[in-house]
């Protein structure tokens, strides 16, 4: 190559490489701008701020048979009474009534029933998680003003805060704030049920009573210091599962005043809870630890849990925590797990006394019976009362499920429909055969089957009734009810096949009956719809 050529060659490629080194660095530089930029707009957009989950539980009461419990199984320890609850721990804030003075002075007013709780609980309440207890109760005053006022100076030595009790009333009415999260929570307390005797006063120490004429500004003003406001009542009636007007009332005027949750105790038992303005009042928490065992529903205690993000409540939740013989708190449960525990509990239904092969898809009927005629289905669980006619009517847990859904969904469009008879037994089956044809019911060989081949023993089919015939019990007056009509339409969206249609009595060997519907499941019951055929047929 001429020299220069080559020259010209070497600048010519220095350039290009120049160039290039500019591109890349540029383009690198550009991509690390993009990818900060994206980065800082996903963070933007995936801000979540940290959830604070609020707890409440019900009535804590440790002395009388709580104590002697205490003295007996955990060695005088109050920690043991809560060791199979940490969970109360992760809560932002828990909270729970203090039924009762804490204190080793004082003298007995002689109320009916006197509690006055050593010492020593509040170090267990402090370390179970407590923040706050309400202190607006019918026993706070058991042990008269000196138990009430050590009381008081007690909780604030063990760091555990309270609302509706004070040293005068401006403390009594001062809302009580927990800040989480840059959120403030305040707490307010009052009693329906006094006593009225230690109202707080300008000058004297006491409670809040839900009666004070000024209930609605001491509630606005809690309001305005407040992001969400708490109003706690101690009211209602003992032992009642569902709150009366007065409750209804006091909780409604809080809410129209400024509170956020409505949280109520004193009934010993849980009641309903409602929603009122998008607020959610809990009309009783029930038991959280209390002795008495005398009933179910003594022994145990909604635990109301929300959860607040930034201001916003975006979730609510209740479960139950069911109290041992020993006063413990067993554990937590949802719903569906303390109604299985209740049920099998109740005895209420059947349960076989050896191994049977489940029977789920037996094809039973007129010609051929169960492959073994003493057949007793496992887990028959009874239909709450909505949905039946009397107690101990029973199906197969899957089939009691869909069953008391199918009858919520009836309801909802207007219809009312009770199970009248569901799993029976081979002597009941047998009896019933032997009675009709006693009393000389003439088709009953094609009414009702023979012991051992009725789809009743299998726990999955039941006979229904409507509110149309006052629910008596299957008969063909049932035709053309408007319940009836409402399940042609509507059975097998929860799984129900009639098993006996009409004009299919060759096929299925009984007679029209629009009110005996068999569990199959969805999936089964839509195939038998869509080929138009009958159970007996599909089965085969
Ligand atoms: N009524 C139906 C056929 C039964 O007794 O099982
Ligand atoms: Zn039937």
């Amino acid at each position: 190559m001429h020299k220069n050529n080559k020259l010209i060659f070497t600048i010519l490629i220095l350039v290009i490489i120049f160039i290039a080194g500019i591109f890349i660095i540029n383009k690198t530089s550009n991509n690390k701008t993009e990818e900060e930029t994206s980065v800082v707009q996903s963070v933007k957009d995936t801000f979540v701020p940290p959830p604070t989950t609020l707890y409440f539980v019900g009535d804590i009461m440790l002395t009388r048979g709580v104590e002697s419990s205490v003295e007996k199984n955990f060695n005088g320890d109050y920690n043991q009474l809560f060791k199979n609850v940490g969970e109360l721990k992760n809560a932002d804030i828990l909270f729970g009534n203090l039924e009762g003075d804490v204190s080793t002075i004082g003298n007995n007013v002689g109320s009916k029933y006197s509690f006055r709780m050593n010492p020593e609980v509040l170090e267990a309440i402090k370390n179970a998680g407590f923040d706050i207890v309400s202190f607006a109760n019918n026993h706070v005053g058991d042990w008269n003003m000196s138990a009430f006022k050590d009381t008081l100076s007690r909780l604030n030595e063990n760091g555990i805060l309270k609302t509706g009790a004070g040293l005068n009333k401006s403390e009594a009415e001062k809302v009580t704030i927990i800040e989480k999260n840059g959120i403030k929570f305040g707490f307010l307390g009052f009693t329906d049920v006094g006593p009225n005797w230690i109202e707080a006063k300008r000058d004297t120490p006491g409670i809040l009573l839900a009666s004070d004429p000024a209930i609605e500004d001491i509630i606005k003003n809690a309001k305005a210091q407040s992001d969400v406001l708490i109003v706690s009542f101690h009211f209602g009636e003992e032992y009642k599962t569902v709150h009366n007007s007065r409750q209804e009332e006091l909780a409604h005027r809080a809410i129209d005043n400024g509170a956020d949750i409505v949280i109520g105790n004193h009934p010993h038992v849980i009641e309903d809870v409602e929603e009122y303005k998008g607020k959610p009042i809990v009309y009783s928490l029930g038991n959280f630890i209390f002795d008495q065992s005398f009933s179910k529903d003594t022994m145990r205690s909604m635990l109301f849990s929300v959860t607040y993000e930034n201001k916003t409540l975006v979730k609510t939740e209740q479960r139950i925590i069911t109290l041992n013989k020993m006063y413990q708190p067993e554990g937590i449960f949802t719903k569906e797990e303390i109604r299985e525990k209740d049920d099998i509990a109740s005895g209420a239904c059947p349960t076989p006394k050896k191994d049977y092969e489940d029977m789920f898809f037996a094809n039973v009927g007129q010609i051929i019976d169960l492959p073994d005629v003493t057949y007793v289905p496992s887990k028959l669980r009874e239909i709450k009362t909505e949905a039946s006619t009397k107690k101990g009517v029973c199906l197969v847990k899957e089939a009691r499920d869909a069953f008391e859904l199918m009858a919520e969904a009836a309801l909802s469009d207007g219809y009312t429909i009770k199970a009248s008879s569901a799993y029976r037994s081979y002597e009941y089956q047998k009896n019933l055969l032997a009675n009709a044809i006693k009393s000389g019911k003439e088709d009953a060989s094609i009414s009702i089957a023979k012991a051992g081949h009725s789809e009743h023993q299998l726990g999955t089919a039941t006979d229904i009734t409507g509110k149309s015939i006052g629910y008596s019990s299957a008969n063909s007056s049932f035709t053309n009810t408007v319940e009836a009509k409402w399940l042609e339409k509507n059975a097998y969206k929860y799984g129900f096949v009639m098993s006996y249609p009409l004009d299919k009595e060759n096929i299925t060997g009984y007679k029209y009956e629009p009110w005996h519907y068999r569990y199959v499941g969805v999936d089964v019951a839509k195939k038998i719809r869509d080929r138009k055929i009958t159970i007996t047929e599909y089965l085969k």
